[in-house]
């Protein structure tokens, strides 16, 4: 990570209690368009959005569900699929999984969940590029808020259910997003989580965490 990534990072964001999930602390945004303004700047060229400034509802209740019931992933090898700032490779980490991997596509994605590791003082692996792409075996996948655009959405859906099939235990975490699926599901959990209004238009969000199943 290079200093410049670094400093953006800390110039836009500060040290939060994550919603629901006291035990972790991230460095968290609390305005989109700044932050985002800023990478645009920094790379000279059009940037996706700053995921990783957030902790979005799908990975809240990942780490609420983790943490609440750690067996799910204790001494399990477990992937955090778009892992945006981390938390839920984090809570992985905290319930006491064998090995954690964060992947996220987005450069300053892996620079932010590094120094949330850092500040929450877990050890995880990191893979930069497309999870989809990745030939590693996992036994628990984590996949919070990722069925938001369409094309990446089949793609992300496809792959989850072929883990699945394999014998992954594949976590599904979703507030309602248009392309997350609708069946080969099994419901465990429903929580309401506190957002963002710039973000989301509403100040709490209904979040399902999903079994999908092969
Ligand atoms: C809305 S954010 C959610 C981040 C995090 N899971 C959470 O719930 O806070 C979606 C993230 O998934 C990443 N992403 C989506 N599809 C991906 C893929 N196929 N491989 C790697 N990263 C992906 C994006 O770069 C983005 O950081």
């Amino acid at each position: 990570m290079t200093d410049a990534e670094q400093q953006i990072i800390l110039e836009h964001t500060r040290i939060t209690p994550v919603p629901l999930v006291p035990e972790v602390r991230l460095y968290l945004a609390e305005q989109l368009v700044p932050l985002w303004q800023a990478t645009e700047w920094r790379a000279a060229a059009p940037q996706p959005p700053p995921f990783w400034a957030f902790a979005w509802p799908g990975s809240i209740v990942l780490a609420r569900y983790m943490l609440d019931a750690p067996d799910t992933v204790q001494a399990k090898r477990v992937l955090d699929f778009g892992s945006g700032s981390g938390l839920a490779a984090i809570a992985a980490a905290l319930a006491g999984a064998a090995e954690v991997v964060a992947c996220d596509m987005d450069p300053l994605a892996a620079v932010a969940a590094r120094l949330n590791c850092a500040l929450n003082a877990v050890e995880v692996n990191y893979v930069l590029g497309d999870c989809v792409a990745q030939p590693y075996e996992w036994n628990v996948i984590l996949a919070g808020d990722v069925c938001y655009e369409r094309e990446p959405a089949e793609a992300t859906i496809a792959w989850l259910r072929m883990q699945a099939s394999r014998g992954a235990l594949v976590l599904l975490a979703d507030p309602g997003r248009h392309y997350a699926p609708v069946d080969g599901l099994e419901l465990l959990q429903t929580y309401e989580v506190p957002v963002l209004k710039e973000l989301e238009s509403t100040d709490m969000k209904r979040t399902r965490l999903w079994r999908m199943v092969g």
